[in-house]
């Protein structure tokens, strides 16, 4: 998709089609820009608006043709909600809908000038940026595995139509934006791939591959390394399985030598079957998601290269299956991680916080300035928050409110939940230092504070994104959820 933008005059763009914008209130009324070809156009627009056949609601849209007074082919009135309401979120339905309406439409080009009346709380950058992430959303599609490959999208360019006054901060919108869809699009695609292609050995060389055409560089850690290295906990879930695990380590490099780094960490279980504890086999299948943690932290590594950001980022992504075997993980067994601490296994199924405990351990020798994993750790994260917002969960006030700040900010939100230590307690064993599940009530906060055990060294955030990462049902598929939130967290970190 070739993004661009441009200052001209609206009346004068010889445009395939304009895309012009209306807000609901006690009447629907045109943005500055849509008046002014209305004007020129004899105030067509203003008598259909008058009829009231039109909501304004966010989405709705009407196509014209052969308006008088200006030089388009087409003007797309599109609603964009009440005013107040304009928000990031609400901003990516609009735009996804006008995406889809002129994919139909086999319209290759357009012209957006809906951004001249944006409420106060949102700024000419955050406008641009999400619609060209939410246009890179609309136009995914899944064809690794698909003999029946669906047509691509004949919508080729999008312009964002802005006042000169603009024009740089909007562009620097488009830069970004760019490589953040491209962010969400890696991680997509890896997500969306079956579990018996993306295994930890694939996504090891994926991240070897993003060294040839990324400023990244990857180095895998192999499983005679992690014994060498103590990592009993991580090896305990990938001895139950055929594949062997890796530790991903990805080292973006864009701010100053010496300068600590943000390290993510993300969940790569490329196939959860529970292990012994065997998951119920309906909708087993979406477990291949499991890795959408990790796929999140490939994402928002290409996003930061991509954008040149000035700072220093790891990337770790523990990758292995969890599958029923002789040599699995029993219930009641106990191992012992990195750390040295000693952990009962009283669930196989809880082998996400098993694998990223010994990957936390590995991050404290980039001496980070933040750490943040992400990953979809438990099914009661789905129960507490669903698909709107991910759980977030941290040591550190200051990192917290950094994290929520940014989803807001990127249309991609978290939100807290405590770690206090009367949570931490319903983690005790009879036979090790820490059990991995935490019993009844609250399991996404217990997942939490077992994974904050491991966190003592560090400033250290946590996001649980089983509910966002991926939608079931008919549309199936990742959504590359929480690359806009941590891209957003990383710019603001190179400021
Ligand atoms: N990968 C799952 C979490 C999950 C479940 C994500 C459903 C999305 C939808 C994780 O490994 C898991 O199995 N967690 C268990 C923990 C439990 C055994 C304490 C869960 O949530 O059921
Ligand atoms: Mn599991
Ligand atoms: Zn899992």
């Amino acid at each position: 998709m070739d993004f661009s933008v441009k200052t001209n005059d609206v009346v004068k763009l010889a445009s395939p089609c304009l895309v012009l914008g209306v807000y609901q209130g006690e009447k629907a009324t045109l943005t500055p820009l849509g008046e002014r070809v209305d004007s020129a156009g004899g105030h067509q627009f203003t008598r259909f608006l008058k009829r009231g056949d039109f909501s304004a609601d966010a989405g709705v849209i009407q196509m014209f043709y052969d308006i008088d007074g200006i030089k388009a082919d087409r003007v797309m009135l599109v609603g964009l909600g009440r005013q107040s309401n304009h928000d990031p979120i609400c901003q990516r339905n609009v735009i996804s809908k006008v995406t889809s309406v002129l994919s139909a439409a086999s319209i290759n080009a357009a012209d957006l000038a809906i951004f001249d009346g944006l409420p106060e709380t949102m700024s000419a950058y955050s406008a641009a940026r999400n619609t060209i992430e939410s246009v890179g959303e609309s136009l995914y599609q899944y064809t690794a595995t698909r003999s029946d490959k669906k047509k691509p999208s004949p919508l080729k360019k999008i312009s964002l139509v802005v006042a000169k006054e603009q024009s740089k901060e909007t562009r620097r919108a488009v830069t970004q934006g760019r490589a953040i869809a491209h962010g969400v699009h890696t991680a997509r695609t890896l997500a969306d791939l079956p579990g018996n292609i993306c295994t930890p050995t694939y996504l090891a060389k994926q991240a070897k591959d993003l060294q040839k055409t990324h400023s990244i560089k990857t180095k895998i850690v192999e499983e005679a390394e992690m014994k060498r290295l103590k990592m009993g906990s991580f090896l305990s879930v990938s001895r139950g399985s055929r594949e062997p695990a890796k530790l991903i380590v990805m080292e973006y490099s864009g701010g100053k030598k010496g300068q600590k780094p943000v390290v993510l960490v993300g969940k790569g279980l490329t196939f959860d079957a529970g292990g012994i504890s065997l998951k119920p086999a309906g909708g087993m299948d979406e477990m291949k998601y499991d890795m959408c943690g990790g796929a999140s932290v490939f994402g928002a590594l290409v996003a930061a290269s991509e954008m040149d950001l000035k700072l220093n980022v790891v990337g770790i992504v523990p990758a292995s299956e969890n599958m029923p075997d002789g040599a699995a993980n029993k219930p009641g067994d106990v191992v012992t991680s990195m750390l040295g601490k000693t952990i009962e296994i009283l669930n196989t199924d809880a082998e996400g916080r098993l694998i990223l405990c010994d990957a936390l351990t590995y991050a404290e020798r980039f001496k980070p300035a933040a750490v943040v994993d992400i990953a979809t750790l438990t099914g009661a994260c789905v129960v507490a928050l669903g698909e709107h917002a991910s759980g977030l969960f941290s040591n550190c006030d200051s990192l917290a409110e950094e994290i929520e700040k940014a989803g807001q900010v990127a249309g991609d939100r978290a939100w807290r939940l405590p770690v206090w230590d009367d949570y931490s307690k319903q983690l005790k064993s009879n036979f090790a230092d820490l059990a991995n599940i935490g019993g009844k009530g609250a399991g996404a906060v217990t997942a939490a504070c077992f994974l904050k055990h491991f966190a003592n060294n560090f400033d250290w955030a946590h996001l649980d994104v089983a509910g966002t990462a991926w939608k079931s049902g008919g549309a199936k598929g990742a959504t590359g959820r929480p690359v806009p939130l941590l891209v957003e967290f990383l710019i603001n970190r190179a400021r």
